[in-house]
């Protein structure tokens, strides 16, 4: 087995950020001891905490950290404390800036079904049958960053894309149906807008180059009404930035929950990615210790396997949460009538001590060693 240094970018941000970040490292640094790697974790201040110390969502230092690091953890950010400031100075504006300077143009959001949580999807288990599919979301174009004007009277936002932009997200999400079950299906709404027209095209002109992907494309609201219909029909899904951020909450909750569902941004190959689950920053939970740790422990899961290549690591800490989700321990958010309800911090506990007797002896032979 390789040993490997690396360095991790932290951003905890605002309300439950902080404590599913420090979950999911105390399990980084359980995988580093175990399997002999090296992370070095630095803290950044970014969001709402970053505008209150230092003026700004998104600090200088805090990118200069992120673009000097091997991968990027992050929390949530945001809050009620923060709502009031005009849209291009909140803590989102941070996170927007963050995707754009790193170009961030790829979105990764899989949606897998934890076995033990079978019951909790809002989805009857016939209809849910083997749920398992990704979405590809763009993250650096669209309506999210075409000009935005608003006055007392009026107010417009520009939904946009080149063929460039477009041809660089597909190309990966061709790549990721090809590594899985080669069906890609494109959403957009070519119907009506112009930039799903190109999109479209787009899409389809470049399968010519992906001949073992079956590619189909679906009108958004087709697709928003197909996810919950037969979400075992997709393999993988490729959107636009907006229709993505719409699709992603809803395929979140048919697996049982926003709170378990990671992300990967990342753009180009050598530049460092970003991991963070795709819940926010639930203020009303901040600092009870209920909230649930998955989306960022399965944030570090991704990291692991996408950015570093450690897949027998990546499955050794999934496998420990699955058997502690297995004897029917559960956060609040993610109980069912006769789960062991137990506190954000216990649940970490319980998946720390599950490691310490997985064998690791085991898990380091098959990754080579
Ligand atoms: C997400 C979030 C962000 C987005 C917000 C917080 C700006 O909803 O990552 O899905 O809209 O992209
Ligand atoms: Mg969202």
């Amino acid at each position: 087995m390789t040993q490997s240094q690396k360095s991790i970018a932290v951003l905890p941000g605002d309300g439950i950020g902080p404590e599913v970040t420090h979950a999911a490292i105390d399990l980084l640094q359980d995988c580093a001891s175990a399997f002999g790697h090296h992370f070095e974790f630095r803290e950044y201040p970014f969001g709402g905490n970053a505008i209150d110390s230092c003026g700004e969502p998104l600090p200088k230092e805090t990118l200069a950290g992120c673009r000097a690091s091997d991968a990027i953890l992050l929390g949530a950010i945001g809050g009620p404390k923060w709502e009031a400031l005009p849209l291009g100075t909140r803590p989102e504006a941070g996170l927007l800036g963050i995707r754009k300077e790193l170009g961030l143009y790829i979105n990764l959001r899989p949606i897998r079904l934890r076995p033990a949580l079978r019951g909790i999807s809002p989805l009857r288990p016939e209809r849910l049958a083997d749920c398992d599919f990704e979405i590809v979301r763009e993250l650096a174009g669209d309506i999210y960053f075409g000009e935005h004007k608003i006055n007392a009277e009026r107010a417009s936002d520009l939904a946009e894309y080149s063929v460039a932009e477009i041809e660089r997200v597909a190309r990966y999400a061709f790549e990721r149906a090809a590594a899985r079950n080669r069906h890609l299906t494109s959403v957009d709404k070519a119907n009506v807008l112009a930039s799903s027209t190109l999109w479209r095209e787009t899409v389809a002109g470049l399968s010519r180059e992906y001949p073992s992907v079956k590619l189909d494309h679906l009108y958004v609201d087709n697709a928003a009404m197909q996810i919950l219909l037969r979400p075992s029909q997709f393999d993988v899904i490729l959107t636009g930035n907006m229709f993505g951020d719409i699709l992603s909450d809803e395929a979140a909750a048919l697996a049982g929950s926003i709170g378990l569902i990671p992300s990967l941004s990342r753009g180009r190959k050598d530049q460092p990615a970003l991991y963070e689950p795709i819940h926010g920053s639930a203020p009303t939970l901040a600092g009870k210790d209920v909230a649930c740790p998955l989306g960022a422990i399965f944030s570090a899961t991704l990291m692991l396997r996408e950015s570093f290549g450690m897949e027998v690591e990546s499955q050794w800490i999934e496998a420990a949460v699955d058997r502690v989700l297995g004897q029917g321990y559960r956060t609040t958010d993610i109980a069912e009538p006769g789960s062991r309800v137990v506190r954000g911090s216990e649940f970490t506990a319980k998946i720390r001590s599950e490691l310490q007797s997985a064998p690791v002896q085991s898990a380091r032979r098959s990754s080579g060693a």
